[in-house]
């Protein structure tokens, strides 16, 4: 049969997104518009920046997706769109959009959960020989949620274990900017990477007391603001930043980027007892979601993995770097399986700011 082909778009923070994916698992195309420079004077992203810039780059986003493509609007078989959560406004650009494009086009429209389509991307990238088996672990770790999931069927998922305060993705952000890390056109995490991969000869893991904790320890939930402090504290106890010399401010930022990923191993190693505990056989861990992109962590999780499961082998997926970040690929090959099944939402249907998965 023909493939089904999907036009879905995304706004629930700061990245405008389209993108044309099949049901044949083929991204035609896939357009991020990023914001990161104009938020980066706000140190975070600003709603009405980030409204405004949807609205100026949605068209154009639409445009070059069904360009790159290859396909006339009216030759796509459905809308998809991210119905949340997020940034109320951020969302209504997409919604608005993408309701607009499927009354007018008389085409099929499907509100997609973020968080879901975060989850099952690799089962949009994954080689057609290693795709993920239900149930299968998902950690997310983006800027607005840190997740551990135990996810059952398309639809179905269990949260293991969520953040008591503070994202991993936010706390990367936040640390960035007290370490006063240049964003060169990328986002201040994926800056704060960069800076931890410095050559630099000399470096001193500086002395912290107390030292960076591990928040929660034992426990199924997440906790990083007391990471967050701690690095705060470090950096008034020397007067602020200007008056550390680089190899501590080099040892620092190491130091935070390995505590944080240690806290997520430590997760992600109770929630693999936790799912043999409750017979639950895993093969396959997801991380995904704009944290999932740094290199140190997937290098560190490979090897918790091995560590907690060696008997058994669970194989650890992740999306590839674009698409761990905010994308509408996702949300396109998310909505799939409803578009499928004509499971399609009424041009009424409100978005959901706050939506749990
Ligand atoms: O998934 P995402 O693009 O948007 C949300 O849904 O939040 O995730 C963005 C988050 C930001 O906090 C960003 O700083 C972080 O992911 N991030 C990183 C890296 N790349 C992006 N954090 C650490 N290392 C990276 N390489
Ligand atoms: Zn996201």
């Amino acid at each position: 049969a023909r493939s089904f082909t999907v036009l879905a778009l995304e706004s629930s923070a700061d990245d405008t997104c389209a993108s044309v994916v099949t049901s044949s698992r083929e991204i035609l195309s896939n357009v991020v518009v990023r914001q990161d420079d104009m938020h980066e004077m706000f140190g975070g992203i600003h709603p009405y920046i980030a409204i405004e810039a949807h609205q100026r780059n949605m068209p154009g986003a639409v445009r070059r997706a069904l360009e790159d493509a290859k396909i006339k609007a009216d030759d796509v078989d459905g809308i998809a769109y991210t119905r949340g959560p997020g940034m109320g406004g951020c969302l209504s650009v997409g919604s608005n959009a993408a309701k607009t494009l499927a009354a007018a086009l008389n085409k099929p429209l499907v509100g997609v959960h973020h968080m879901q389509a975060h989850a099952l991307t690799p089962m949009l990238t994954a080689p057609e020989s290693d795709l993920p088996q239900f149930p299968f672990l998902t950690l997310l770790i983006s800027g607005g949620h840190t997740l551990l999931l135990l996810a059952t069927s398309l639809t179905s998922f269990r949260i293991l274990a969520t953040t008591t305060d503070e994202s991993v993705g936010r706390t990367f952000d936040k640390v960035s900017r007290k370490l006063d890390i240049p964003w060169s056109g990328m986002g201040p995490g994926a800056a704060l990477e960069k800076f931890c991969a410095t050559d630099h000869p000399g470096i001193e893991i500086p002395y912290i007391d107390p030292p960076l904790p591990l928040a929660m320890l034992g426990e199924l939930a997440f906790s990083y603001s007391g990471l967050h402090s701690a690095v705060d504290r470090y950096i008034t106890s020397r007067k602020g930043i200007q008056n550390l010399d680089l190899p501590t401010k080099l040892g620092l930022a190491r130091a935070f980027q390995a505590a944080a990923v240690s806290q997520l191993e430590e997760k992600l190693a109770l929630g693999l007892k936790w799912c043999q505990h409750h017979t639950v056989p895993i093969r396959h861990v997801v991380v995904s979601g704009g944290v999932a992109s740094n290199t140190f962590l997937r290098e560190r999780l490979k090897e918790c993995l091995y560590q907690a499961s060696p008997d058994v082998p669970v194989a650890l997926l992740f999306p590839p770097p674009v698409l761990c970040t905010d994308n509408a690929a996702m949300i396109a090959w998310a909505s799939m399986h409803r578009f499928l099944s004509g499971d399609y939402d009424d041009h009424s249907i409100e978005l959901r700011s706050k939506w749990s998965i």
